[in-house]
């Protein structure tokens, strides 16, 4: 199997975040900490996990079985919103750093808002968590626009990235422009919207003309404009596959190509809060 080259970072608020991660939603057991520890091994600098995946013990055997120094490797988890009031935040992010047997994530996000807890009171929490060295940094996920306009004023610390549902199929431009102007980095996730940039047809045309698939063109589209992406596999080969994609550039014709991909109703994702909010 092909090593991966060096991934790029994309810098935000001083957090340096590789511009390729594992995603890990689903992958359980031997099998998840096997495919971390792989994609540690093959050059990979940077995996997602969350507390709602079940998965951080294995996250974390794989991370320590990698053998890739500490310092060297971005961990990003999640507080699942059940777990938002102050105390409950503080002491979730403590249970996530026992399960992944780490002393601090660089990064430790607020999954999906909760309307039902002031936002105030959950960033106050997130923000002392930093402070306690918990955390290297903190973000949200899931945040629309009059969110983050309503978080970025009461966080004591900075909020590094918006990790939001991005692929070609969804237009996340406005979400992407307010955090582009807030020195936030957007992560993508779902970014090979689960597996179907496979079949898309403009996606597979444009990644022969470049000799690579269309989930590579789907990913180069997005790390092309700064956006981190955190692909999810449970195959070795696609782990190669999945970060070999700076190794070519796509032209302005083919970006406008794969932007006009976007249709109303493309997201993917839809959780209970989600219905409710107004992501435009
Ligand atoms: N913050 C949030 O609310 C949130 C929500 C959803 C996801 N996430 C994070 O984002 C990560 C990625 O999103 P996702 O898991 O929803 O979807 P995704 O990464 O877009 O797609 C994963 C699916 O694509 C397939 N796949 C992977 N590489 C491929 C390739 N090169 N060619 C064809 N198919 C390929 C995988 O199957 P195989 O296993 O067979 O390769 C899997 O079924 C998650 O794992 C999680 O870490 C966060």
């Amino acid at each position: 199997m092909a090593t991966v080259g060096p991934i790029p970072n994309v810098e935000a608020h001083g957090a340096k975040i590789p511009l390729v991660g594992l995603g890990t939603w689903e992958l359980r057991g031997r099998a998840c900490a096997r495919i971390v520890e792989q994609a540690l091994r093959l050059g990979y600098r940077h995996v997602d996990t969350a507390e709602m995946y079940d998965n951080e013990r294995e996250v974390g055997e794989g991370v320590h079985a990698s053998g890739v120094k500490r310092a060297d490797i971005f961990v990003t988890t999640k507080i699942w919103p059940s777990h938002f009031a102050p105390r409950a935040l503080e002491r979730a992010a403590r249970d996530c750093l026992v399960r992944l047997r780490l002393s601090e994530v660089d990064l430790l996000l607020l999954h999906w808002p909760n309307p039902q807890i002031p936002l105030a009171e959950t960033l106050g929490a997130l923000c002392k968590v930093k402070r306690d060295g918990l955390a290297r940094h903190i973000g949200v996920s899931n945040f629309t626009v009059a969110l983050l306009e309503e978080a970025l004023p009461i966080a004591s610390e900075p909020l590094v990235c918006d990790q939001i549902e991005c692929h070609p199929f969804l237009d996340q431009s406005k979400v992407i422009a307010a955090c582009r102007d807030r020195g936030m980095a957007v992560v993508a996730y779902s970014p090979i919207a689960r597996g179907n940039a496979r079949n898309d047809k403009v996606l597979a045309r444009i990644g022969a003309a470049h000799k690579k698939t269309a989930a590579q063109v789907c990913l180069r589209y997005l790390v092309q404009q700064g956006i981190v992406v955190i692909p999810r596999t449970s195959k070795l080969d696609r782990l190669s596959e999945n970060a070999a994609i700076f190794d070519f550039v796509l032209n302005d014709n083919e970006m406008a190509e794969i932007a006009a991909l976007a249709q109303r109703g493309g997201r993917i994702v839809d959780w209970a809060y989600s219905g409710t909010m107004d992501w435009d």
